[in-house]
């Protein structure tokens, strides 16, 4: 176990994105509440994920972690829940494909609610409120009594959480993430997109070889791997009191686990050394996420590295690059030059999101050439330095929103206003989350057929 570590032992050091709750005792009691309240996951579940990140690490699977930036309390229906987890197997499916690998299928979902920001407030008409910071700890309504962090919200995320996590279960192992409906996870609005042919192209093929090992005596009905698939869930582990409050001893290896989901990030914002977020992520033994932006060294990496998996145990720590499509290439290189060099096993993700974000008509918008020209660079980085690019993060919807301009059914600048539902940074909508997973997947068939090409010559 991690040395003088304790699941609070982060309240003794400096920390960053703090909100000020105005009752100390309210937020002591709702804590202690959380603490008698069961576990959303099951410690060796993400043993399970730690096992598949590290073939990730070693070059044999790929990640694909994505879902909204922040979830709501206000969408937390149903259909929100299977739009997204059927554009997720989409792209899993289209992956899995061309990459001929196993992909590790890991939403931002169940738990993704706790913003960091870049002001401690805002100001509307020279009213000035405290920054909305995601509905466990605000809302997002611009008036005093809702910025006013409310401990209870925890309760109501607790309980999302857990509702969200059922169904995505159910989703997964109970018969929807079947191969056999391939076809049905097709959304209606793509069906008149470029991506739909594409689609249903790719599922017309792999109905064909289920009917043909059918045939062969290989039925979804007798092989659980035809019919189910491992969903994992994961979200940044901003508000520390909670996470605390939903971190447990595993009974079966006496080892700590946070339970409030299987894999756990530290924010870019929030990645000091000697601060509370580093403190409280070393102790416990789930996989976990780093997120790089281009202000991290070498040196700052190694440390967080030592400090985050000393035993150099693969599948642990995820570094989830976010540099820009502008800054990649610079960042990203000596990154992974330096952990070569020490020969730290990490598992590579791209996250083409967050560093491109731009405002355009008033509205925070990612502009898809720069997202997919972010992760162009990764991939040629990658194969320059002879390492994996193992993976990608993403933010996205089921929704067919307007939130990031471009792709194939081009949301342009003046659409925006559409249909902006987001209650952060803007997403990708279903068809250009589909379009970027045919271009990822272009990649990696290429990368594979490069490979065997240099084996064959060898
Ligand atoms: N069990 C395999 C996997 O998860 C195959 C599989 C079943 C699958 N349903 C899926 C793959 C849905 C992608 C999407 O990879
Ligand atoms: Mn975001």
């Amino acid at each position: 176990m991690a040395q003088n570590w304790t699941p609070g032992s982060w309240r003794q050091k400096p920390i960053q994105q703090v909100p000020e709750y105005p009752d100390a005792a309210a937020l002591a009691a709702t804590e202690a509440t959380l603490a008698t309240y069961p576990p959303l996951v099951f410690a060796g579940e993400a043993r399970r994920l730690k096992k598949q990140l590290a073939n990730v690490a070693e070059g044999n699977a790929f990640l694909l972690q994505g879902g909204d930036c922040a979830e709501s309390f206000l969408e937390h229906g149903a259909d929100n829940i299977r739009d997204f987890f059927r554009a997720f197997l989409q792209m899993a499916v289209v992956l899995t494909y061309g990459a001929q690998l196993p992909v590790v299928k890991v939403g931002r979902i169940a738990g993704q609610f706790a913003k960091p920001r870049s002001s401690n407030v805002e100001v509307q008409d020279g009213v000035s409120l405290p920054s909305y910071r995601g509905d466990i700890i605000n809302g997002i309504e611009f008036n005093e009594a809702s910025r006013i962090p409310s401990p209870e919200r925890q309760l109501d995320a607790y309980r999302q959480s857990a509702a969200t996590l059922n169904l995505l279960r159910a989703f997964a192992m109970g018969g929807y993430a079947n191969l056999e409906n391939v076809h049905q996870w097709m959304l209606g609005f793509i069906k008149d997109s470029p991506q739909a042919d594409r689609y249903r192209k790719l599922a017309d093929r792999i109905s064909e070889t289920m009917d043909f090992m059918k045939a062969i005596g290989i039925s979804a009905d007798s092989n659980p791997s035809l019919r189910e698939t491992d969903f994992f869930t994961s979200h940044e582990a901003l508000l520390l009191g909670y996470e605390e409050a939903l971190t447990r001893v595993d009974s079966t290896s006496g080892d700590w686990y946070a339970t409030s989901g299987h894999m756990l990030w530290i924010g870019d914002r929030t990645r000091q050394l000697d601060h509370a977020h580093v403190e409280y992520f070393r102790g416990i033994k789930n996989p976990i996420g780093l997120k790089c932006g281009p202000s991290l060294t070498p040196d700052n990496l190694i440390g967080l590295i030592d400090a985050l998996n000393p035993a150099n145990e693969a599948g642990r720590l995820t570094l989830i690059c976010r540099f820009g499509h502008d800054k990649v290439a610079d960042s990203l290189p000596k990154l992974i030059r330096a952990v070569e060099k020490e020969g730290r096993k990490v598992v590579w993700s791209c996250d083409p999101m967050h560093g491109n974000t731009i405002t355009l008509n008033h509205y925070k918008t990612r502009p898809f050439e720069r997202i997919l020209s972010e992760v162009e660079s990764f991939f040629q980085i990658h194969r320059a330095e002879g390492t994996h690019p193992g993976g990608i993060h993403i933010e996205m919807t089921g929704k067919d929103v307007t939130e990031c301009t471009g792709g194939a059914r081009a949301v342009t600048a003046d659409s925006l206003s559409d249909r902006y539902h987001t209650h952060c940074d803007p997403r990708l909508n279903a068809d250009q989350a589909l379009e970027l997973a045919f271009l990822l997947s272009e990649r990696m068939k290429s990368g594979r057929d490069e490979k065997r090409l240099a084996i064959a010559n060898a």
